[in-house]
């Protein structure tokens, strides 16, 4: 990483971060990749079990992250939304959103009484190789999901190595 990045992150009730966030979504996933606008800023943004992560330095707003306790299932954690605005990436910023995220995680499962927490994720195709760098397992099998190629990818948080 050439320039130090912070992260910064915001509650469901926060409309001023949640709104950082979604610049940087709008201008990733709807401008770039197409997405439908209602469909990237659906209920979960404000789902009282979401924090919203945001990406930034000296130049401004760098990335996003969603991070959204499972309503059911106490051990699971998902991560959505990553996106990081086509100039900063490829330096970092990503895979220090991602440790971010799992800090979250852990935080939540501890909150909830457990050591380990399983981070679930449904990730676009062409970037399986993002999460797997950052120790994912990505599922084979491809579905699509916004008219866009996506896979499950998962890892378990905590465990001793
Ligand atoms: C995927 C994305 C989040 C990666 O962010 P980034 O800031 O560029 O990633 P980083 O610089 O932290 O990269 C971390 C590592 O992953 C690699 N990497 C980054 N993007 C990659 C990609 N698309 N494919 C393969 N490897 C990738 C980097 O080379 C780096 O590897 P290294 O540590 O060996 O040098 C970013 O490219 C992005 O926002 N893309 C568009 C939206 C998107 O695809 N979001 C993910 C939705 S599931």
């Amino acid at each position: 990483m050439d320039r130090p990045v912070k992260i910064a992150a915001f509650w469901p009730d926060d409309e001023a971060g949640i709104a950082r966030a979604r610049a940087i979504r709008v201008e990733v996933f709807v401008d770039e990749y197409g997405v439908i606008e209602e469909l990237d800023a659906d209920p979960l943004d404000t789902a009282p079990n979401t924090v919203h992560l945001v990406a930034w330095d000296a130049s401004g707003d760098l990335g996003t992250a969603r991070v959204v306790a499972d309503a059911d299932r106490d051990d699971v954690v998902h991560f959505t939304r990553v996106a990081v605005r086509a100039e900063a990436r490829v330096r970092g910023v990503g895979r220090a959103l991602m440790h971010r995220c799992e800090e979250v995680a852990l935080a939540v499962g501890r909150r909830r009484g457990l050591d380990r927490v399983t981070a679930d994720l449904s990730v676009m195709d062409h970037a399986a190789d993002f999460y797997r760098a950052a120790g994912y397992t990505v599922g084979a099998e491809a579905y699509i999901q916004v008219r866009i190629p996506h896979r499950r990818a998962h890892k378990l948080l905590g465990a001793v190595t």
